[in-house]
């Protein structure tokens, strides 16, 4: 067996058609095709996110295989995101994945996209120590995980409705602005007052999240405002932003801090594509500088849906000959650490 592998993986849970070429645990690539076509849509559209996988997927694959400089002949397996996500979508990646496997005589390997984001963490150094826990905050996610292991990882608190990624789009969408909406707040958000409006914080026992509460008083909030001034979110949209990026970084904080406090843990990390988000990066900075925990942030191009998170977790499965086989399908829901 090949101990310094050279993986093709892909990622196609969402609406980001990726590919990367990881050489001996060194990611060489991180090759993204975004999808523009849900943008008018407020919102993914299962239908034609599978649609645009299958129409970039090979150019995508290509580029990735090129820009190594790898032939497919070189290549020690084929690895792909089997969920969790749009099924129509990862069916895109799963098939192609096979065939390649299937043409080239080589073995592929299943990749959790959860445990994925978390272990974006080991794409590049400074890596965290095992033990650490990991704030895992996407579309359609929101977790703190006790990460064990690179694949014993525990979900000790997670979102018990909506995800915070929903959250910001859903916001962004009653105030009129295109998915994804998260990044608009941000930037929005950045030169607003985040104490000019007050929205309720919704607290679940123990270390879980509630997100859907939120969303429906900011509705509310903004419609009886408009009824007032129609002109409302055009002329407060800076600390509108700034002031529900601060709610939702709050309730986010104040479990992830409780989380550290009762496992004891020095090491935290942020991951998934609201770790992009600048008010997260900053409030996760400051509580290890007044804590002493050791942050870790990962570099935007990880933050969201990319192959290179894949491919690292596959250069790892590799290592322990962790192998799929043909008929594996892919999933809709996938358990991590499962
Ligand atoms: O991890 P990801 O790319 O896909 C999923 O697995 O869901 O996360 C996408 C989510 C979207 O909800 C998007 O609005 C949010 O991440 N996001 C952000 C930022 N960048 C991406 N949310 C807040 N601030 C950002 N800068
Ligand atoms: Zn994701």
């Amino acid at each position: 067996m090949n101990m310094h592998p050279i993986i093709l993986a892909i990622e196609s849970s969402c609406d980001e058609t990726s590919a990367s070429v990881v050489s001996n645990g060194k990611v060489l690539n991180n090759i993204i095709a975004s999808q523009a076509v849900h943008r008018k849509y407020g919102g993914v559209v299962p239908e034609l996110a599978s649609r645009a996988h299958q129409q970039n997927i090979v150019m995508v694959v290509q580029e990735a295989l090129q820009s190594a400089g790898v032939k497919t002949a070189e290549l020690d397996a084929i690895a792909f995101t089997r969920g969790p996500g749009l099924i129509g979508s990862l069916l895109v990646g799963v098939s192609f994945a096979k065939g390649l496997a299937l043409a080239h005589q080589l073995p592929l390997i299943e990749v959790n996209h959860m445990e994925a984001h978390v272990l974006a963490h080991f794409i590049e150094d400074p890596v965290p120590s095992f033990p650490f826990l990991c704030l895992t905050v996407s579309g359609g996610h929101t977790q703190i995980v006790l990460v064990k292991d690179y694949f014993t990882m525990e979900v000790v608190g997670e979102t018990q409705d909506d995800a915070v990624g929903e959250a910001f789009d859903k916001a962004a969408k009653i105030m009129d602005l295109p998915y994804p909406g998260g990044p608009l707040i941000d930037k929005y958000a950045q030169s607003g007052n985040p104490k000019a409006f007050k929205f309720p914080l919704t607290s679940m026992p123990g270390l879980d999240f509630s997100f859907s509460g939120i969303k429906t008083a900011f509705l509310y909030f903004l419609r009886d405002e408009m009824k007032k001034n129609p002109d409302f979110i055009k002329e407060n949209l800076n600390d509108i932003c700034a002031s529900l990026q601060h709610s939702l970084i709050t309730m986010l904080m104040t479990r992830f801090e409780q989380a550290r406090e009762q496992f004891g843990i020095k090491d935290l990390a942020i991951a998934g594509g609201v770790s992009a988000n600048s008010g997260l990066r900053n409030a996760v900075t400051e509580y290890g500088k007044r804590t002493g925990a050791n942050v870790f942030i990962p570099k935007f191009e990880y933050c969201t849906d990319n192959a290179a998170m894949i491919a690292i977790a596959a250069h790892y499965k590799f290592l322990k000959k962790d192998f799929t086989t043909l008929e594996v399908v892919p999933l809709a829901r996938m358990p991590i650490g499962g």
